[in-house]
């Protein structure tokens, strides 16, 4: 039997086949499903706005790839001007680096000796930016490179909000940018300063003060590391909710959004403003197999095909559906009359709650331009979490 994942010797069943879930000219009736679509028209038009809010405020764009975790989307963003992209893990960048991006920054701390030997040796192919926020891991990581003779620049992670990883005080950031002068194989570039908490604030006067208090925790600390004689080259941090601001700050030097390029549902229902507006271009495409009663159909996608952290699915251009559970492998979707209620066989579109760990469930993403198949992209980096 063959999948395209596996082959395994299951005598009779040896000649089973399981068909793409699309190919290239297919229309999107044709596809598959459950099926990861692309909207390529809309994917397009995210990446420009992004790269041009950027450029407006000559800040660099340095998207984050953990959102999607597929290479031929990290392409068209440095195709488009982006400088880099961002990896949250060592072992996500491989099919990056792989794919010919060459400027990749881990915005995570890295700990641990396997993960620290494959940094090494990834350093001396690619350029690799790393954060630090704690003294042993530093010299573990210096130690690392100078074993494979390979060298990374190295931000200090700083805390502005978060209560994630980074240090909490200015006098830890510039001991650790002390330490990175002494050892050898790192190089201080700047910090990072990334406030997850400010990004998904519903409206944008809340979301503007949060990421405004952020801002003036990153200057605190780029000041202080000044006065000690650091010179911040990069203040990396910023994502989709808070881009606005932070690219015109004037202390940000570069903006790691990730999830502007897909718009998923969460983000989907925040206040934008007039400054920037970013469609939905992921969907998850779904077949209804069962309708047993008058308001109620079932789809063939379930959390095996996107996550629900961020709330359930919404259906795409249809008011009057409503998804009200998301099971293993089942999606049951609400209609408030009978006659709204899709048809056994009809496909819908679901806008998942949150891109990052739904691009994770899938091996691939079918790009759709004009209703047909334009390519189907691999996800190569899914599952790589080391
Ligand atoms: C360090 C870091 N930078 C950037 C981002 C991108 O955020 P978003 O996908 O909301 O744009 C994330 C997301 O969690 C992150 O953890």
């Amino acid at each position: 039997m063959t999948t395209n994942r596996q082959h395994s010797p299951l005598g009779q069943a040896a000649h089973a086949v399981l068909p793409p879930v699309a190919r290239v000219g297919d229309r999107l009736e044709e596809v598959d499903t459950p099926a990861l679509i692309l909207d390529l028209d809309a994917f397009e038009d995210n990446l420009r706005s992004m790269q041009a809010l950027a450029e407006s405020h000559g800040v660099a764009l340095r998207p984050h790839g953990k959102a999607h975790k597929c290479p031929e989307v990290a392409l068209r963003q440095v195709a488009l001007g982006a400088r880099g992209i961002c990896c949250q893990k060592v072992s996500e960048a491989m099919p990056f680096i792989e794919a010919g991006i060459t400027d990749i920054l881990i915005t995570n701390e890295v700990v641990g000796r396997q993960k620290l030997e494959l940094l090494a040796h990834l350093a001396a192919i690619a350029r690799l930016t790393v954060c630090v926020d704690h003294p042993d891991a530093l010299k573990a990581l210096s130690a690392a490179l100078d074993a494979r003779q390979s060298a990374v620049d190295v931000l200090v992670e700083v805390d502005i909000g978060q209560k994630r990883c980074g240090v909490q005080t200015h006098a830890q950031a510039v001991a650790l940018a002390d330490l990175i002068a002494r050892l050898p194989n790192v190089h201080f570039a700047g910090v990072q300063a990334y406030h997850g908490g400010a990004q998904h604030k519903r409206s944008f006067e809340q979301r503007k003060q949060a990421a405004e208090k952020g801002i003036k925790s990153a200057a605190g600390f780029v000041d202080a590391l000044r006065r000690a004689g650091y010179a911040c080259e990069v203040v990396s941090g910023s994502g989709t909710g808070t881009a606005v601001f932070d690219a015109a700050s004037g202390v940000f030097t570069e903006l790691q959004p990730g999830s502007y390029a897909f718009m998923d549902g969460d983000y989907g229902t925040l206040e934008w403003g007039e400054i920037m507006s970013l469609r939905h271009a992921m969907f998850l495409l779904g077949t209804v197999i069962s309708t047993p009663t008058r308001e109620r159909a079932v789809l063939d996608v379930g959390l095996k095909s996107a996550t629900a952290e961020s709330g359930l699915p919404q259906v795409a251009g249809r008011e009057r559906l409503r998804c009200t559970a998301l099971n293993d492998e089942h999606c049951i979707v609400m209609a408030d009359g009978p006659e709204a209620r899709p048809t056994l066989g009809e496909r819908l579109k679901l806008i998942p709650g949150h891109c990052d760990p739904t691009f994770n469930l899938h091996d691939e993403v079918v790009v759709i331009r004009n209703g047909v198949v334009a390519a189907i992209w691999p996800i190569s980096a899914r599952g790589l979490s080391r």
